[in-house]
């Protein structure tokens, strides 16, 4: 059960929106803001396929939506809310702009998870002179409503006790929250990806492969064994009966041999976008963003069902998550049909089971509790440099 009782999201685009569409699936109210007149539709659209995806999981029907609010000002938008995540672009000017504003007008216990894909916290917390102690970065991966991990990662200022927070809060609407242990830009997911992308652009750009080819290599061999161990596991089982030893014996020398350009970047000039974007309209062959999205999202509720099922029915890796995450939601489904017979001799008699949302309300103590704590906080800010004294690397 969430333990989010209002959220607020500033911005609502590709991520802003999926934020918007988990939230509001578990049942929380969402107050968002967002200066682009189309974000009502654009939001709308990428509820549609979100609902259309939790369907899948949850044939048995949905719980009830938290209301989703457009608020004016990113004041209106965080003034009541113990949840708040900042999905604007990636700009650090912008970020600075935008989280000044949200600690200057959200309540002093909320969390603030900024959604970046690279820039490091301690850059983004010195803006907000209130409470930077509570910024986090909660970088989640798209579509956000069906990806459950979120890599969060805490600056120098962040308080241990708000990344304990942070885990509970993304935990509590079925996400897998992993810690980065130290800060660095891009954390580990895009460090990872980004490197993958460089040596996929040399792969185009030099003629190896075209983009299809590309995806088909990966899609059709390590794409499916990434899925379900990921890269240790997976090199460990390559290595036959002596396991990831062997493996890297084996094929540790490579390291030096010229298989990749991993250290240089192709220059990014409008023949290489072009290269690229031809390539890839042809092979979408004619299916729309909203239409790829739709088969991503049926892949990819059918591989997390699939993966639930594994492991003699416990379920592996985020399997397991998503065979706990949609037991969670089918109880809050319940809830919400058990409150309809209640209610059903007088429609107003619905109400009382609004009332049960105190409840969420309570449990969000701890964490604001966590994060309230005033007087530690010269302490801890003081201490805080010796501990994160590998931060500079990144
Ligand atoms: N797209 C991805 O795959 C992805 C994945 C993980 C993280 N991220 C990160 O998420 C953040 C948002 O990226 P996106 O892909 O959703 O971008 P986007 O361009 O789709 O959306 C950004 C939204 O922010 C809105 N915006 C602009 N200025 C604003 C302001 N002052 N206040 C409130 N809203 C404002 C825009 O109108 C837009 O709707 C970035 O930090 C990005 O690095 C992106």
């Amino acid at each position: 059960m969430s333990i989010i009782n209002k959220a607020a999201a500033i911005g609502g685009g590709v991520i802003g929106a999926g934020w918007v569409a988990r939230l509001l699936l578990n049942g929380i109210d969402v107050s968002i803001f967002d200066p682009d007149p189309e974000a009502s539709r654009k939001v709308g659209e990428v509820m549609k396929g979100a609902r259309r995806a939790y369907k899948q999981m949850l044939p048995g029907g949905l719980p009830k939506e938290g209301k989703l609010t457009f608020a004016k000002t990113i004041a209106e938008a965080v003034a009541d809310a113990d949840f708040i995540q900042e999905s604007v672009p990636e700009r650090l000017d912008l970020k600075h702009k935008v989280l000044a504003e949200i600690d200057a007008h959200a309540p002093a216990n909320a969390i603030v998870g900024s959604s970046t894909s690279g820039i490091k916290p301690t850059d983004m917390q010195v803006a907000m002179k209130k409470h930077p102690e509570r910024l986090v970065v909660g970088h989640p991966f798209n579509p956000v409503y069906l990806l459950p991990l979120v890599e969060i990662v805490g600056g120098e200022q962040t308080f241990p006790e708000a990344i304990e927070v942070a885990k509970e809060l993304y935990a509590s609407i079925g996400m897998k929250p992993v810690v980065v242990r130290k800060e660095i830009e891009a954390f580990v997911g895009d460090r990872l990806l980004e490197a993958a992308w460089r040596e996929a652009l040399w792969l185009v750009k030099d003629g190896i492969c075209n983009v299809e080819e590309l995806d088909d290599i990966m899609r059709y061999s390590f794409g499916l064994r990434w899925a379900q161990m990921g890269m240790f596991q997976v090199y460990r089982v390559a290595g036959g009966e002596a396991g990831m030893r062997h493996f890297m014996a084996q094929f540790g020398p490579c390291l030096k041999w010229p298989w990749t350009k991993l250290m240089d970047v192709p220059e990014f000039n409008d023949e290489l976008v072009d290269l690229i974007a031809t390539q890839s309209d042809e092979q979408a062959h004619g299916l729309s963003i909203r239409e790829l999205e739709k088969i991503r999202d049926d892949n990819l509720v059918a591989i997390m069902d699939a993966l639930s099922k594994q492991n003699k029915g416990k379920g592996w890796g985020a399997g397991a998550l998503h065979k706990d995450y949609t037991r969670q939601l089918a109880k809050l489904a319940a809830k919400k049909a058990s409150a309809k017979v209640t209610a059903k001799p007088a429609k107003k008699a619905a109400k009382p089971a609004k009332a049960a949302k105190p409840a969420k309300a309570v449990k969000v103590e701890k964490p604001a509790k966590a994060v309230k704590v005033e007087k530690p906080a010269k302490a801890v800010k003081a201490e805080k440099p010796k501990k994160k004294s590998g931060k500079k690397k990144g």
